[in-house]
């Protein structure tokens, strides 16, 4: 059964760029600037197509500003495509960018019921996992702290520990494992796998290739909004690091 299909997504954004004829002449014209302020965009994303099957865990490889981030944010719906089509089937549970998603003037403890409210589950059954979540971010001592006295290591602990003991159906990871001290990342495989056990779809975005290489049954590697290579974590792996190599070595200052 597939959990996420992407056919053919575009994704664009209008470019901002300076008025480059000056203000005036830029105000003079206007019609004509706002047309060419509308037609210049950058592709994120083009004509990208894949599947995820249901309790498959899928690595997002590839360089900075690739993609990445955008696909996941496409399959949470927190953006939409401009061409093609993103469907997905269950219950997502996003854990994007450090701290996206919550306030930084409220405490751990309300961020979680807000985080769980969101991700549609009632305040009761939010509050009915609230120790079991506590318990798993073992921060405990500033529950009641605000968000803005945390850590990065903390803010990626509590999200974690939310997205995990809410029962996701689909969990989508972005670069969080890597911010956790070494007893949280041990903490976090064990539950990736228990979550691989129990057939949970999951996407990992990560630049840390030993943590792609543990996790992941496949890989897709993007770069530039397409997709250069999908296939076994032993094969893609080191194709894309020798690719990467080989571009850092041709843009190196030859040793003279
Ligand atoms: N809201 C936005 N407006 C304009 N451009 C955007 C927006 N969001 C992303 N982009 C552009 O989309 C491209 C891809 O960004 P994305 O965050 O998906 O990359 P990424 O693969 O996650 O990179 P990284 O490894 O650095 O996290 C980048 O060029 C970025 O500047
Ligand atoms: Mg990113």
């Amino acid at each position: 059964m597939t959990s996420i299909c992407f056919e053919h997504v575009s994704k664009w954004y209008p470019r901002y760029q300076s008025l480059s004829y000056g203000i005036k002449s830029s105000l003079l014209n206007l019609p004509a600037t706002i047309r060419s302020l509308k037609r210049e965009r950058i592709t994120v994303l083009n004509e990208v197509s894949f599947r995820i099957r249901r309790g498959e865990t899928v690595g997002l490889i590839g360089p900075n500003g690739a993609g990445k981030s955008t696909t996941l944010a496409l399959m949470a719906g927190i953006v939409e495509a401009e061409g093609g089509r993103v469907s997905v089937t269950g219950r997502v549970s996003p854990l994007l960018e450090l701290g996206a998603g919550f306030h930084f003037d409220l405490s751990g403890a309300e961020n979680i019921v807000l985080h769980g409210v969101l991700l549609g589950l009632t305040r009761r059954e939010v509050l009915s996992r609230m120790d079991a979540i506590i318990a798993f971010s073992e921060l405990e001592p500033s529950i009641h702290q605000p968000l803005r006295t945390y850590s990065s290591g903390m803010i990626a602990r509590l999200g974690f520990a939310i997205a995990s003991c809410l029962d996701p159906e689909i969990l989508l990871i972005d670069e969080i494992l890597s911010v956790g001290d070494l007893a949280f990342q041990l903490k976090c495989n064990a539950k990736i796998d228990e979550f691989k056990r129990k057939r949970i779809t999951m996407v990992l975005v990560s630049h840390s290739m030993d943590h792609v290489r543990r996790l992941c049954d496949r890989v897709i590697w993007l770069e530039k909004g397409r997709i250069v290579g999908e296939g076994e974590p032993d094969t893609l792996i080191p194709a894309y690091e020798a690719s990467t190599r080989a571009r850092h070595a041709e843009n190196r200052p030859s040793a003279a």
